[in-house]
């Protein structure tokens, strides 16, 4: 039985064409957009920007967007070549099955549910942050008490309080779990409504707040480099080519959920032409978005706010302590945020689901994740199983650990996927692509250094989670998955390799 048992790309599109006869196609290119966005723009922006100025950059985090983008512009060309030519639901997982074989793409699977399920709960985490901040500003009472609103890692400013359990974060993932559960299409058209009002929102605070920055809170724009320690006792490299690094990090969550689009490659209607629209169409958009935000930001606010009491639910406090005449607008972005939340939980979840679905598939997780229901023709089995996991870290983890941790394994998935690329080029150089990376290996590697780059200023301490989650996930591998995997018990091997079916345009 070898490690590296690869999946033939005739037998992914031979499964594509089987299950394509369960999951429905319905999601266009304009969806796909949609559901990109969705997925896109969240806690990301409106909390973890204040984050990566308060503990990185200052107002520098506008250059860690660049960062940022330009190392998911990379991955995501690979990505794009990737789910054109391959257009099944798995995402990064399934790529890596055929082009570096069973260990890597168990590796993968394993690392995306830190993208993932991780992702969704600190979204869900920033969530309730939102929410109290609902409670006081728009609804005029108290807040949820801290203990049941924060993690029991976390204390209050004044240390008198510390966390429980947050059950806030803990509702919203249920309650978008059962959405899911009844169906993708559903889902779609609930987020193309979410995504107008997410991103007239944003607008809206780029243009108003443009009027209310500070000069003086720009400068200097790069701060020096330096050391900042915060209240839980974490120490950050701060300003600097470091501050940056780790800005564009922690900021790389806001870019997260472009490749999403790509897990739902079997439910697209026209997966070679739609999904390197979908994702680069989305992420371009976002880019855009965040750079101007960010500046907008860090010139209302300053970053001592960022680190004290507009540490959480930051965007809307930097409205209402700044932007006078504005409380309107603090409002409405407390309300829309919370939506808007809600449209990227909704499509981290769906993205989980479908990893799951095609490790379950594959036999590397057990058959239950791939049981679809026998009415809404969805993955509820998976939905339900994640539904544990992610409200396990929503309701016990701060949102900066989980944050980061979604980063880390994020970029790592991501610069496997720039590798699949170049070794996809050679071991196939045949297969029809729709979409071609363009400059390979050029595009890959440059992906691969940027992506680098970040974890490197992500810090030893997220190095180290990364490690052990990945350990954790070897050691399953080897106590199931292998013994369970078809391909290792020969079940999906065709020996004639048969000739791919055609997938219809
Ligand atoms: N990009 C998503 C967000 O910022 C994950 O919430």
């Amino acid at each position: 039985m070898s490690l590296f048992i690869k999946k033939s790309i005739n037998q992914l599109l031979l499964d594509a064409a089987e299950s394509e006869k369960s999951l429905k196609r319905t999601l266009s290119a304009s969806s796909l957009v949609a559901l990109g966005i969705g997925a896109i723009i969240g806690a990301g922006l409106f909390v973890r920007t204040a984050s990566a100025a308060a503990q990185h950059a200052g107002p520098a985090v506008t250059i860690g967007f660049i960062v940022a983008s330009i190392g998911c512009a990379l991955a995501g060309l690979c990505y794009a070549e990737l789910s054109s030519s391959i257009p099944i639901a798995g995402s990064a997982y399934t790529y890596s099955y055929a082009t570096m074989g069973e260990l890597v793409a168990w590796i993968i699977g394993w690392d995306l549910i830190l993208e993932y399920a991780v992702g969704a709960a600190t979204v869900g985490i920033a969530w309730t942050e939102y929410l109290n901040n609902l409670l006081v500003t728009v609804v005029g009472v108290k807040p949820i008490p801290f203990e049941l609103s924060h993690s029991p890692f976390e204390t209050s400013l004044d240390g008198l309080r510390t966390g429980f359990i947050n059950l806030p974060a803990l509702f919203i993932v249920t309650m978008l779990t059962l959405l899911l559960i009844k169906g993708t299409q559903e889902s779609a058209l609930v987020n193309g409504i979410i995504v107008v009002v997410k991103v007239s929102i944003v607008i809206l605070i780029i243009v108003i707040g443009w009027g209310f920055i500070n000069p003086a809170n720009h400068t200097p724009y790069i701060p020096a480099a330096s050391t900042y320690t915060d209240t839980q006792g974490v120490t950050y490299d701060y300003g600097g080519i470091m501050g940056i690094l780790g800005a564009a990090g922690v900021v790389f969550f806001a870019f997260i959920g472009f490749d999403a689009v790509s897990t739902t490659a079997q439910e697209a209607k026209n997966p070679k032409r739609d999904m390197p629209i979908g994702i680069l169409g989305s992420l371009v958009i976002c880019t855009i978005l965040y750079v101007l935000f960010g500046h907008v930001l860090t010139g209302v606010a300053t970053v001592e706010d960022f680190r004290t009491t507009g540490k959480e639910a930051s965007v809307a406090f930097a409205i209402n302590k700044y932007m006078i005449g504005y409380t309107w607008l603090g409002q409405a972005v407390t309300v829309a945020i919370l939506f808007g939340f809600s449209s990227v939980i909704l499509v981290m979840l769906l993205g989980q689901s479908r990893v799951f679905y095609a490790m379950s598939a594959d036999g590397l997780m057990p058959k239950m994740f791939s049981d679809l229901h026998p009415k809404y023709k969805t993955p509820y089995k998976a939905n339900l199983m994640i539904l544990v996991l992610v409200g396990l870290f929503a309701a016990f983890v701060p949102g900066d650990i989980v944050g980061d941790m979604t980063s880390i394994g994020t970029l790592f998935a991501f610069m496997l996927v720039c590798a699949a690329v170049i070794i996809l080029r050679k071991t196939n150089p045949d297969l029809p692509r729709q979409f071609k990376t363009p400059w390979v290996p050029f595009v890959p590697i440059a992906g691969i250094i940027v992506c680098g780059a970040m974890i490197y200023g992500l810090g030893w301490i997220n190095w180290l989670r990364l490690f052990i989650w990945l350990l954790i996930g070897l050691i399953i591998y080897f106590v199931y998955s292998k013994k369970h995997s078809k391909l290792q018990k020969g079940i999906l091997v065709d020996p004639k390799d048969p000739p791919a079916p055609k997938i219809e345009e």
